[in-house]
């Protein structure tokens, strides 16, 4: 069986928790490739709500081995505090089924404030990150000072990496007014940690390299989304990490030939958290309409999410900065009854029209969009899962948005549970084993 790659192609929150999670059955692995905390996929069963940052959607299906990639940036006391609150709803999150990178990069106590000062200077200008310590816990890696998972198997390393960064930091931090940095105390935590961490750790290449040959298929997962990638995103106003295509490869040590099919999260309209260019936004009674329809608030910092009109322009470009076969189309049930849908289709720019999505926050923030009005549905789509039910408009209005964005809708979901969901059977066949996804749905 083909691995997948799921991942999101707006700026993230576009139901990824969910699909991922319903698509685990047809899966032995899966593994997340990058972000951290920072992310929020939302479960729901059977009316229970489940929200997971830093553990792969898939740890819901025992017997799934869940894989956090060396693409990642671990917070140990998210990680703990996300196991232990799994643990007590029952769900096993020990080291039989999640298994860590030694690869992955840690986020220490000084990241967080980093951000603070980092965000603060901005001013205006701010990224409205969900304050983390993502960002900071990236550049540490890429100036080489990073502290990795698997430097906690070896006391005298971590010690030693600690002093290091605490000398280049704390001159900083000193300037700001900021307390000095107590390297005794982060090497106790942190130390406490390895303890508990080291049974999870392991080279994630070579285990993923070794359930591919026993013919395990492995379902990657993708966090926040493609406008938020580090390279294709509205730059600054992104996340840290490539959460495109290409990350998962470099964020599981994975050949690209390892993704067999590419699936797109796409929310029937446009959320974003945080600062940043939003060319369709509503910042109308509509749009608040819509955010209180859909639930509009971030599974991690509790942040109302701005809303805006489906934009084509974006999602076409993210079908090819990914490579997306397949697209499953989330929350079109929270559209029901608005009347005429508009669809952002180009962007007027300076007396011409751009088809083409330009990432540059300075071009989005002056383009004005061009919207085509489609012919909206009274009924409601909540709870449905036969295709054939489906509202002949509604219908309609999918064929179009495949058409500007260039791939096909495969899997529509209409409320938060598995069951709540459209399979469209022959969009599907050859990407995942349909009849397993649909007997853990139903049961
Ligand atoms: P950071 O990832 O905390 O550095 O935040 C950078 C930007 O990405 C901010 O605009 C955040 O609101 C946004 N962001 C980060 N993670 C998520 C997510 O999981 N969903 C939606 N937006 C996110």
């Amino acid at each position: 069986m083909a691995n997948l790659l799921v991942l999101g192609t707006q700026w993230g929150d576009e139901g990824k928790g969910k699909i991922v999670d319903l698509l685990t059955p047809a899966f032995e692995v899966v593994a997340r490739y990058q972000g951290g905390h920072n992310a929020g996929h939302t479960v729901w069963v059977r009316g229970r709500k489940i929200v997971l940052h830093l553990i792969p959607s898939g740890i819901l299906h025992p017997g799934t081995l869940c894989v956090v990639g060396n693409g990642l940036v671990i917070a140990p006391s998210a990680f703990f505090k996300e196991t232990g609150d799994l643990e007590a709803q029952g769900v096993d999150a020990g080291p039989a089924r999640v298994a860590v990178s030694r690869g992955a990069h840690l986020i220490m106590p000084w990241h967080p404030l980093a951000e603070r000062i980092s965000e603060d200077r901005r001013g205006e200008k701010k990224i409205g990150t969900t304050c983390r310590g993502i960002g900071p816990a990236y550049e540490d890696k890429a100036a080489r000072l990073g502290i990795r998972a698997g430097d906690l198997t070896d006391l005298r390393i971590l010690r030693e990496k600690i002093a290091d960064n605490i000398a280049a930091k704390e001159p900083v931090f000193r300037a700001f007014g900021l307390p000095g940095l107590d390297a005794e105390a982060v090497y106790r935590e942190y130390g406490g940690w390895a303890e508990k961490l080291g049974p999870y750790l392991r080279d994630v290449s070579e285990l993923l390299h070794e359930r591919m040959k026993l013919g395990q298929s492995v379902l990657f997962e993708g966090a926040q989304g493609t406008l938020l990638d580090l390279d294709h995103g509205t730059y600054p106003y992104v996340t840290s990490s490539s959460s495109t295509a290409g990350g998962a490869a470099t964020g599981l040590g994975v050949g690209p030939r390892a993704i067999h099919g590419v699936l797109g999260i796409t929310k029937a309209y446009t959320t974003r958290v945080g600062g940043g260019p939003f060319p369709t936004e509503l910042d109308d009674e509509l749009g608040r309409t819509i955010a209180s329809r859909g639930d509009e608030f971030g599974a991690t910092t509790g942040r109302p999410r701005r809303c805006g009109w489906f934009d084509a322009v974006a999602v076409r470009y993210a079908c090819r900065v990914n490579g997306i076969d397949r697209i499953a189309l989330t929350k079109p049930d929270v559209l029901s009854g608005l009347g005429d849908i508009p669809v952002c289709v180009g962007y007027r720019y300076k007396g011409r029209t751009l088809k083409s999505f330009p990432p540059e926050p300075w071009i989005l923030e002056e383009v004005v969009p061009e919207y085509r009005r489609l012919p909206g549905w009274p009924e409601s789509l909540h709870g449905a899962s036969d295709p054939g039910a489906l509202p002949r408009t509604f219908v309609d209005y999918v064929r179009v948005l495949e058409d500007l964005v260039e791939a096909k809708v495969a899997i529509v979901s209409t409320g938060v549970e598995r069951g709540q969901t459209v399979f469209v059977e022959s969009e599907l066949r050859g990407f995942v084993d349909l009849e397993k996804v649909r007997v853990a749905a139903a049961a």
